[in-house]
């Protein structure tokens, strides 16, 4: 992909990179257990059904690799990102630890919350998180489902749209100055104060239980999408963006239980002004970036990495790239316009940096060969969002969603 060529990216090796089984540092992280946990809790949600997976045989051909998936999260229930699956997921499993010893039961389903059967017991709590917009939109959605309070810390970059998304699942939502790392403190200090829970994606000690259930509920996406894969076309790379981690770390782990030591090349891509992975994996330590972390790719746009997902990621990750947020706009129109043939895909500055990154790779020779991406590759990516703001989806690509879905 030529047109692609033009973005200025860097690519990095893993020095730590392991090609080994999953093993015991891995699964006491995310493993099966975690993952069928995941699946009862989530099936019993009204309107849970796998996202698509969907080919793009003529993007492939263009890239020069045999095969592409794209595996659409705008279709997750109708909060068109892949979010749900873990904030939402961590509210219900707060819930379902906390209330047996208000409700002197010895155990409290996921059944019981749908159904409010303790519904006064449950509106005693409250869960606050800090996002950029889509996390704390699942958690107040998790929220208004199971029958507590939400509190959402938003930092000031976040939309005027992507808080009206938030408010309108019924959480109370808070502006508070500085970056999402910023918020991400203060949520944790009020909730000391207040007595709240913290449901975090992310977390400085990685035995804190939010952000593992948070990142064991992403899981859920990745497990689908092997399902859905054809079983000839084992993947060979993929390409996963990250923000704090969690998601890519999900997305690896699963992977790696699936496919063992013939597991696919992971690749994590981050836009440049917040390459904290890149920064943490070259080091082999966690390391936090300082200014700036302004991106287009606002999900993206933290300085440091959770530490649920380091304990996968640090050997998981086989190489990180970033890109420039310019490539992930032109990825949102290439999908809109689908000028290779494939589906029209409606995707969100997030949603596409995977995307954006295989197609740099694809078009660079010397990425192509660091890679080992060729005519046989099959790369899977992971479409982590539609128009999650809409009006920021039209400035980017021109077009207004509803007019491409
Ligand atoms: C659409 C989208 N994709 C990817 C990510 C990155 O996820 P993580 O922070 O778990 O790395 C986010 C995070 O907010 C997101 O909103």
């Amino acid at each position: 992909m030529r047109q692609f060529s033009r973005y200025l990216a860097e690519l990095a090796t893993n020095p730590n990179a392991s090609r080994g089984d999953y093993g015991p540092v891995q699964e006491r992280v995310l493993n099966a257990d975690g993952l069928n946990t995941a699946r009862a809790v989530i099936y019993a949600w009204p309107g849970y059904k796998p996202t698509p997976l969907i080919a793009l045989p003529g993007l492939a051909r263009a890239a020069g690799i045999m095969r592409l998936y794209y595996k659409d999260e705008a279709h997750r229930f109708g909060l068109k990102s892949f979010k749900p699956l873990g904030g939402a997921f961590a509210v219900a499993r707060m819930l379902m630890r906390e209330l047996p010893a208000n409700t002197k039961q010895g155990k409290v389903t996921i059944d019981d919350l749908l159904n409010g059967r303790f519904g006064k017991e449950a509106s005693g709590f409250t869960v606050t998180a800090a996002t950029d917009g889509n996390h704390g939109r699942s958690v107040a959605w998790g929220a208004r489902m199971f029958g507590c309070r939400g509190v959402i810390f938003i930092n000031e970059a976040v939309s005027k749209g992507r808080e009206k998304a938030i408010a309108s699942y019924g959480a109370e939502v808070r502006r508070n100055p500085g970056s999402y790392d910023d918020a991400v403190r203060k949520a944790q200090s009020t909730a000391v104060e207040e007595n709240w829970f913290v449901i975090s994606d992310t977390s400085e000690d990685a035995s804190t239980q939010a952000p593992r259930d948070v990142t064991q509920g992403y899981a859920l996406m990745a497990a689908e999408a092997i399902e859905q894969l054809p079983r000839e076309d084992t993947p060979t790379h993929i390409f996963l963006q990250a923000g704090v981690g969690g998601m890519a770390a999900a997305t690896c782990a699963q992977f790696w239980q699936a496919f063992g030591k013939d597991r696919p090349k992971t690749i994590l891509v981050e836009p440049v002004n917040a390459a904290c992975w890149l920064a943490s994996l070259k080091s082999g330590r966690p390391i936090v970036i300082d200014g700036d972390l302004d991106s287009l790719m606002g999900g993206l746009a933290c300085g440091e990495v959770s530490s649920v997902a380091w304990e996968i990621l640090s050997t998981g990750a086989d190489a990180m790239m970033t890109i420039e947020d310019e490539a992930a706009a032109d990825c949102m129109r290439l999908l809109a316009e689908a000028p290779h043939g494939d589906a029209v895909i409606v995707a969100g500055e997030s949603g596409v940096a995977g995307l954006a990154g295989f197609l740099i790779a694809a078009g660079d020779d010397n990425m192509r060969e660091k890679l080992q991406l060729d005519k046989n590759s099959r790369v899977v990516v992971f479409g982590t969002e539609g128009a999650t703001d809409p009006d920021t989806y039209t400035d980017i690509t021109g077009y207004r969603p509803e007019d491409l879905a």
